[in-house]
């Protein structure tokens, strides 16, 4: 059975991975941290916290709220910086079977730039997620993922920033996100992620006041599902680049539809909060579901739900 998948055809070194199951950003650490849960080097690829050219300490707390078939998270990108992750985490990751995709995040244009051109050439790292939509900081982030014209130029400074693949990730917070995800393939990006999390908050009623430190935070879980599967089934159908479906996903049937509404691959966010072997569970789920089904390569499985 051949489950492997490429993110980056078009790229001269690809993306080539052994199977479509990853791990979204900010929800699986440095993929160090579940080590000892699970042999992660089964994966397809794990993609590491958001990383800003300096640490971040992140938002004030409370930071996380749970919400009916969802958590809403206003982390702020608190991480260590590009500098720790080069001297700390790029070493471990190099010794890894299964590739690394750094998640990357700026203020401004150059901040993106500069941090793709620090990741360039570092054994361990894969691949870049560029990160244009995150909801939680107040400068940068979702400012670039809103409108197609800052998101080509965002994704155009760091191909030319670096040689490694450069998968894209997308806001819902657009107006037409299949024109965002037109504008950054065109700029060259090798592939796109969907989707980041939609704003969302929760009011205290008792001391009358948001429960978020933030005030609003991003919305994960089953409870954005549906609205991922169609951007995903509206953005496969507009490009030609690989899309890597993000939202919800808990269960193998969960990355199955959006495999067939036409995701290369998929990346687990919030499931593994609640169940760290999710991943694990997901693909031996695909597995089994190709045998029962006699389909002998997952590419065959890709988009085949289109209608
Ligand atoms: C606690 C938390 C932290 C996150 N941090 C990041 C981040 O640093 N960078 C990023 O691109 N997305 C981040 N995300 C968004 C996820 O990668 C993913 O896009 C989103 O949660 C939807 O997938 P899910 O419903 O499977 O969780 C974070 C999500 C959560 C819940």
């Amino acid at each position: 059975m051949n489950l492997s998948v490429e993110l980056a055809p078009k790229h001269k070194k690809g993306l080539r991975l052994a199977n479509p199951v990853m791990t979204a950003s900010g929800t699986f650490g440095w993929g160090t941290e579940y080590q000892h849960l699970f042999d992660i080097q089964r994966l397809g690829a794990i993609v590491c916290k958001g990383t800003t050219l300096k640490p971040r300490e992140g938002n004030p707390q409370p930071r996380i709220a749970e919400t009916p078939c969802g958590v809403l998270n206003s982390i702020g990108l608190q991480n260590i910086g590009v500098e720790a992750v080069l001297r700390e985490k790029a070493p471990v990751w190099a010794g890894w079977r299964v590739p690394v995709l750094v998640n990357i995040v700026g203020e401004t244009m150059e901040e993106y730039a500069e941090l793709a051109r620090r990741l360039d050439g570092v054994a361990g790292i894969g691949g870049l997620e560029v990160n244009i939509g995150c909801p939680n900081i107040k400068a940068g982030g979702v400012e670039f993922g809103t409108r197609p014209g800052p998101a080509a130029e965002v994704t155009a400074a760091v191909k030319r920033a670096t040689s490694l693949p450069v998968m894209v990730k997308l806001t819902p917070k657009t107006g037409d996100i299949a024109e965002v995800a037109q504008a950054v393939e065109s700029a060259g990006a090798d592939a796109v992620s969907l989707i980041n999390t939609p704003r969302g908050m929760v009011i205290d009623i008792a001391q009358r006041r948001p429960l978020l430190g933030n005030i609003y935070g991003g919305l994960s879980g089953p409870a954005i599902r549906p609205i991922a599967l169609h951007m995903v089934y509206s953005v496969a159908g507009a490009v030609k680049i690989p899309v890597v479906g993000i939202g919800g996903i808990a269960t193998s049937s969960d990355a199955l539809e959006f495999i067939m509404a036409g995701a290369s691959a998929v990346e687990v966010g919030t499931a593994n909060f609640t169940n760290p072997g999710a991943p694990l569970e997901i693909l031996e789920g695909i597995e089994q579901f190709m045998e029962a089904e006699g389909v002998s390569d997952i590419n065959q499985l890709i988009g085949a739900g289109r209608g």
